[in-house]
């Protein structure tokens, strides 16, 4: 029987052929860049997929809670069908910030401090004070963040 070499193996991928790597030094630069661990966060961190909260962490319909990490302030929310949403804590008129903390809403709205818009759990614009001095692109829902139950916990990616 021929044995074949990851360099030859059809089923492995180019990435995967690299591998087992030549011991070596990593330079403490590597550690220090600000350049590069921006660039990780962009490039790796904020593509993935992790869990942010553990589902006992929103136990009920209409829970919520914010997830601050990596330069991102995230609200999580457990919907009225038991699914999860997420969208990103800022304000679509001024980008102020919209939720603290954790807790329950139990209108399943969260109101802006500053001039009052309202969003529902999934982050979509639902109240305008003055709404006809707005274009209706301005009101589009934040931006989402992937967002699903996995394994016991909320994961975003
Ligand atoms: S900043 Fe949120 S309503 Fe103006």
């Amino acid at each position: 029987m021929t044995q074949t070499s990851p360099q030859t193996d059809p089923v492995m991928t180019e990435a995967e052929r690299q591998y087992p790597l030549a011991p070596s030094l990593l330079d403490a630069q590597a550690y220090r860049d600000p350049d590069r661990y921006r660039r990780e966060i962009e490039d790796i961190l904020l593509e993935a997929w992790y869990p942010v909260f553990p589902s006992a962490d929103l136990p009920a319909a209409r829970d919520y809670a914010v997830w601050e990490q990596l330069g991102q302030s995230v609200v999580i929310t457990r919907l009225d069908d038991g699914s999860v949403a997420a969208f990103h804590n800022v304000c679509q008129h001024r980008g102020a910030r919209l939720v603290d903390g954790a807790g329950s809403c139990p209108t399943g709205k969260f109101r802006c401090p500053w001039h009052g818009f309202v969003y529902d759990l999934q982050g979509v614009v639902r109240a305008v004070p003055l709404r006809g001095s707005f274009d209706d692109a301005e009101l589009a829902g934040l931006r989402s963040p992937r967002c699903a139950w996995w394994s016991g916990a909320a994961g975003s990616g």
